[in-house]
């Protein structure tokens, strides 16, 4: 972890401020600090008065909530707008088709650059009420969950919004997850119906979906049918009775579907997500509060205005693409841009390409990207015309802004750095594009109504209030949600996150500071990948921590113990990462697979990873207390086989 010293240290600009440019302040909807802090106030004084007007202004609601907030992290009851009343698909179509049915909800690029749609809010409602009508024939039922796997495409919207029109809790499976992690969320949350396609391509490679989930689909028995995207067109299987086209059956159907009126603490969704332990928890997330809260900081985070082309290009498996491709943005009646490509495909200028093509005002991507396109030279920027750009956003690691907002921004945008997680829904800490003076590496100030609570000096971050996009619990397990975030400090929300305030109140995330790694902004369990390699039948113990990554932020680095008289062989390392693709799925691969001699341990048998850690980034010197050690010999065979490796 990042020492605040060291990054002071290094940091020239720790303590530098760069201004906001009064192009991005300049009729904005929170303009400055002073109105910041303001609302702040008043979001944490008054939060009833200041969330109820918000609710009334963003939503619409087809039963009024006569209460604001109810429950606690005590017992982990935590309630908004309980006794409203609404549907998420109406607030995100419907209102938009009626008042700007030509206005363009969806802009879509595929792979390659000619592969461009415009959906209309009125088309998009029209799709959307056809698939949930074919949901329904199909026998979905009110409370019922749908997973949902599919590529970033406009179906996976359509997809998201039909489950939310007939109140079948959704639950989204990234399209990079193996056929095992599929199975695995397939199971918990009991789907009887799975939305996929037949194939994807992403950089030209095609990815076989469709056998996925045939595969999945074994191990599983809950499935009873399903629904299959036509995408690729490529020869797929095809299970009669149990299979169905997707555009047969929403070719038929009507455009109109009466949305459900859902009770605003009804699970709008579940989200897997990983965590240090044990299998990745399925994150239940609400109608009410989650709506509000992704769309007032789409609203404000990104300063969102009527005429705006806002970009993020996340993918909709994630938090982020549900919150900020399909909830916020349209819930806010905005055109939304969603990217099925790769940034380097045809080549390093693509995202620039796509914002001067389409005059996209903000653009919101992970440092793990802009690092990537860093490594080529300034050209792949400079020749195309970006000044459509007001805010650049940022998501997933600490961003060194320099090279995104001069060589992007020409120091003409303001950048967000929003830090957040699968569990708040939305941004918990985030400058305000028009308002706060931005340094570089610091998330900032906290969103309205967020608490946070760190010791003053260093510590680990908790929110001290509920705010109402918190995940309300694990879906089948509320112990393990309250042993997870709610009972580690008392009254207080875990984030499992270190951070550190510096003397001007702005925050600095230091990392995690459980097992969870952060691979290219992908959260991936230790255990998760752990596990996969001991289901390789000569791997008899793993353990795997993370390493910095000049691009990736962090990679994998795995330690394997090979049961007796197994022999080290190039082949059964490329079998171990392999175990991990097949298991977890590619973007969770080990970039290091050691065999080691050993693991050090505790004398109770504890896997001492702060060494391993330490070890595999070759910071000998930061060992640190090894007298616990039940066997200490064992870290010095570790060491010098890792250093025969370098
Ligand atoms: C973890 C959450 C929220 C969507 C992206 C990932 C890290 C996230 C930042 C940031 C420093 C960040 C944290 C957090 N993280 N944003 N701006 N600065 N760290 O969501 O998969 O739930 O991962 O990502 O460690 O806990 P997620």
């Amino acid at each position: 972890m990042v020492s605040v010293t060291d990054l002071q240290k290094e940091h020239p600009l720790f303590n530098e401020r760069h201004e906001v440019p009064d192009r991005v302040s300049k009729g904005s909807h929170i303009s400055s600090m002073a109105q910041y802090e303001k609302y702040y106030r008043e979001s944490i004084e008054n939060p009833e008065s200041f969330w109820q007007q918000r609710a009334n202004e963003l939503l619409t609601w087809t039963k009024p909530f006569t209460k604001v907030f109810s429950g606690g992290f005590e017992n982990g009851d935590v309630k908004w707008f309980e006794d409203g009343e609404l549907n998420v698909s109406y607030n995100c179509l419907d209102r938009h088709a009626e008042r700007t049915p030509d206005k363009v909800a969806i802009i879509w690029e595929g792979d390659s650059p000619n592969q461009v749609e415009h959906i209309t809010y009125k088309q998009a409602l029209e799709q959307t009420c056809r698939l949930a009508n074919a949901m329904k024939e199909l026998g979905v039922k009110r409370g019922e969950s749908v997973c949902i796997y599919l590529p970033n495409c406009p179906t996976a919207a359509y997809a998201m919004l039909a489950c939310a029109r007939i109140g079948a809790p959704h639950s989204v499976v990234f399209a990079g997850f193996s056929a095992d992690s599929l199975a695995d969320r397939i199971r918990d949350s009991k789907s009887k119906l799975i939305i996929t396609a037949d194939q994807s391509t992403r950089g030209g490679k095609v990815i076989p979906l469709k056998q996925a989930v045939d595969d999945a689909v074994k191990k599983s028995d809950s499935v009873q049918h399903v629904l299959l995207l036509q995408n690729t067109g490529g020869k797929v299987h095809f299970e009669k009775g149990r299979d169905v086209w997707l555009h047969e059956a929403m070719e038929k159907q009507s455009t109109t579907c009466q949305p459900e009126s859902m009770n605003a603490e009804d699970p709008l969704f579940y989200l897997y997500t990983s965590g240090s332990t044990g299998t990745p928890k399925g994150l239940v997330h609400t109608q009410g509060g989650y709506l509000l809260y992704a769309a007032l900081t789409h609203l404000w985070v990104f300063d969102y205005r009527e005429n705006d082309i806002y970009a993020c290009v996340a993918d909709v498996g994630w938090i982020t693409g549900h919150s900020y491709i399909v909830y916020g943005p349209l819930c806010n009646g905005a055109t939304t841009f969603m990217f099925e490509g790769l940034p380097t495909l045809p080549d390093a200028g693509r995202y620039w390409d796509m914002v001067q093509r389409h005059k996209i005002t903000q653009f919101y991507t992970a440092p793990t990207a802009i690092r990537t396109l860093m490594k080529f030279d300034d050209t792949f920027v400079k020749r195309y015309d970006v000044t459509s750009l007001r805010v650049l956003g940022s998501v997933g690691e600490p961003i060194n802004p320099e090279s995104y907002n001069e060589v992007v921004g020409d120091k003409k945008c303001s950048i967000v750095d929003t830090y957040w997680q699968t569990e708040s829904g939305g941004h918990l800490l985030t400058p305000l594009p028009g308002a706060t003076p931005q340094k570089a590496g610091s998330a900032s100030f906290a969103f309205f109504g967020i608490v946070p609570e760190g010791n003053s000096v260093s510590g680990v971050l908790c929110i001290s209030k509920p705010w109402p996009g918190i995940t309300r619990t694990i879906f089948n397990d509320h112990e393990r949600y309250m042993k997870t975030y709610l009972n580690v400090y008392k009254n207080k929300y875990f984030t499992g996150d270190g951070v550190w305030k510096d003397q001007d109140g702005y925050h600095w995330i230091t990392g995690r500071v459980d097992d969870v790694i952060n691979v290219s902004g992908h959260r991936i369990g230790t255990s998760e990948v752990e596990g996969a390699l001991v289901t390789h039948n000569k791997c008899a113990e793993a353990a795997c921590v993370g390493v910095p990554h000049d691009v990736k932020g962090q990679a994998i680095f795995a330690y394997v113990i090979l049961k007796e008289n197994v022999e080290e062989t190039p082949e059964l390392l490329a079998e171990l990462k392999g175990a991990v693709r097949t298991h977890i799925g590619p973007f969770a691969t080990p970039d290091f697979v050691v065999i080691a001699p050993g693991l050090p341990k505790t004398r109770s048998g504890k896997i001492m990873r702060r060494l391993l850690r330490k070890i595999a980034a070759g910071e000998l010197d930061q060992l640190g207390d090894t007298s616990t050690l039940a066997d200490p010999h064992v870290l010095d065979l570790i060491i010098e086989k890792v250093k025969s490796l370098k």
